[in-house]
């Protein structure tokens, strides 16, 4: 799949590896999946456009470069705003959307249940963060929404995806990169990653 971008560095597949194990509690979940999130942002920004600009150092004047894109942020709520505080430390003027999706239990279907984006999505990056792409319903649909409301230049980021959800979103949404830390092997009956990481929202809430 041309779109799906493994990101293997070593200190992602390290912190990965911390979350996926089941002895992780709620409070480490919660920093490894930041610290994880930043780390994946960090790559999948770096072709960015920037400007110049003129800044004064405490010596002299000399010409700085800032990014030169607005940025919008949509996590997939629930799970997606626990990756959200790490991707605004790094872009502190990222404007936020969010969307509100829940997998029905039976039909694996996306419910919608929120939606809140910002104007102006069309010049915008927008990257969408989910920790989990299980069965792609729910990616598709936050892209669905995004593009019905302008959006054009998406990113989707997940942790972990199935192969299933991959393909789904590829069929989909050709036009989106999708970057994960994981494919993994396939969906259980349930619709779960296996191996995973288990449920990311009831990880990172402790419901
Ligand atoms: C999880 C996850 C994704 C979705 C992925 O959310 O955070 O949004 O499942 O599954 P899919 O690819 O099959 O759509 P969930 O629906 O459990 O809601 P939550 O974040 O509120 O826990
Ligand atoms: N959502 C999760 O949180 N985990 C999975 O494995 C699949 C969907």
């Amino acid at each position: 799949m041309a779109n799906l971008h493994i990101l293997d560095h070593p200190l992602i597949q390290n912190k990965l590896t911390r979350l996926r194990n089941i002895a992780t509690n709620n409070h480490n979940f919660r920093l490894l999946l930041e610290e994880l999130t930043a780390l994946m942002v960090y790559e999948i920004t770096r072709d960015y456009p920037l400007r110049e600009v003129e800044v004064v150092t405490p010596l002299e004047r000399t010409i700085g470069k800032v990014l030169d894109v607005p940025i919008v942020l949509v996590p997939i709520l629930r799970a997606g705003t626990g990756m959200l505080g790490s991707v605004l430390n790094l872009i502190p003027t990222a404007k936020v959307g969010h969307i509100g999706l829940y997998r029905d239990p039976k039909t694996l279907k996306p419910i919608e249940y929120y939606s809140k984006l910002p104007a102006e999505l069309e010049d915008a990056q927008v990257i969408i963060v989910d920790p989990m792409l299980a069965t792609g319903g729910s990616a598709v649909a936050a892209v669905d929404l995004i593009k019905k409301e302008g959006g054009k230049k998406i990113q989707f980021l997940c942790l972990v995806a199935a192969p299933e959800g991959a393909e789904a979103l590829v069929q989909a949404h050709p036009d989106i990169p999708i970057y994960t830390a994981a494919l993994d092997r396939r969906l259980n009956e349930h619709g779960y990653i296996l191996p995973g990481l288990g449920d990311a929202g009831d990880r990172i809430f402790g419901t």
